[in-house]
């Protein structure tokens, strides 16, 4: 198992409930669910695609996967909230543009009980390793002038046709200001090669973040 799922089962086991946001096909979900002594009582898993979330049914047929763009109304029952809550594999990465993150952040914050915990992991425009040092030194420099570049095409070839998406790759500092925003406090930053699971710092890794509620909020 990855290093980064590692932490996030060591935050969710033996938990009230987890929801996790942007399950896709559900394989990682359920292998976290596996290593955990004591799975959370309430497990959820959405997706914002019809196709992603019948694969992960097929693959933890005894959990609650539900199909649930950020951008609409949560379908759960009213005043249900989550202990944890977490966004793995850049998924706010999909969803543009920043005030449009600012808003699923914001819905995410109502949905987490008060004591609970918002853990995400983001692809880095700043590391060094993934995207080269000329385009990190490049983006870093465009932070710097107040010029950010957050937005990329990313093109795959999918069945012989090539398909291009845009995809939101953050910055520590836009992630602490999305998050203050939204009124949530960052407990922890902390950075890893995912490849090798190895601990890295702002220039090297990818990021992960663990919030909770700003209190009062
Ligand atoms: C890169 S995949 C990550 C899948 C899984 N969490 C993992 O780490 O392997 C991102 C997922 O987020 C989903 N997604 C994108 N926008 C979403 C939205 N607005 N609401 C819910 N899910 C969304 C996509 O359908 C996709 O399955």
């Amino acid at each position: 198992m990855a290093a980064i799922d590692r932490v996030v089962a060591s935050h969710i086991d033996g938990a009230r409930s987890w929801l996790d946001v942007g399950t896709g096909d559900g394989l990682r979900a359920a292998s976290i669910v596996d290593s955990l002594h004591r799975p959370p009582r309430s497990i959820t898993l959405c997706d914002s695609s019809l196709g992603m979330v019948k694969t992960a049914r097929q693959h933890l047929p005894s959990r609650r996967v539900v199909r649930w763009t950020l951008e609409e109304d949560p379908p759960f029952v009213a005043n249900e909230s989550f202990q944890f809550i977490t966004l793995l594999g850049n998924v706010l990465g999909h969803i543009h543009p920043q005030t449009a993150r600012l808003n699923q952040l914001t819905i995410l914050h109502q949905l987490m009980d008060d004591d609970g915990i918002l853990l995400l992991d983001f692809n880095n425009r700043w590391n060094v390793r993934a995207y080269g040092t000329w385009n990190a030194g490049i983006n870093i420099l465009r932070d710097l002038v107040h010029q950010p570049r957050a937005t990329f095409t990313v093109t795959k070839s999918i069945n012989g046709e090539l398909i291009s998406t845009p995809v939101y790759i953050g910055s520590v500092k836009e992630y602490r200001t999305l998050l203050n925003i939204s009124e949530f406090n960052i407990d922890r930053i902390i950075y890893f090669n995912y490849a090798s699971g190895k601990s890295e710092w702002v220039l090297t890794g990818q990021g992960f973040i663990e919030a909770s509620k700003k209190e009062g909020s």
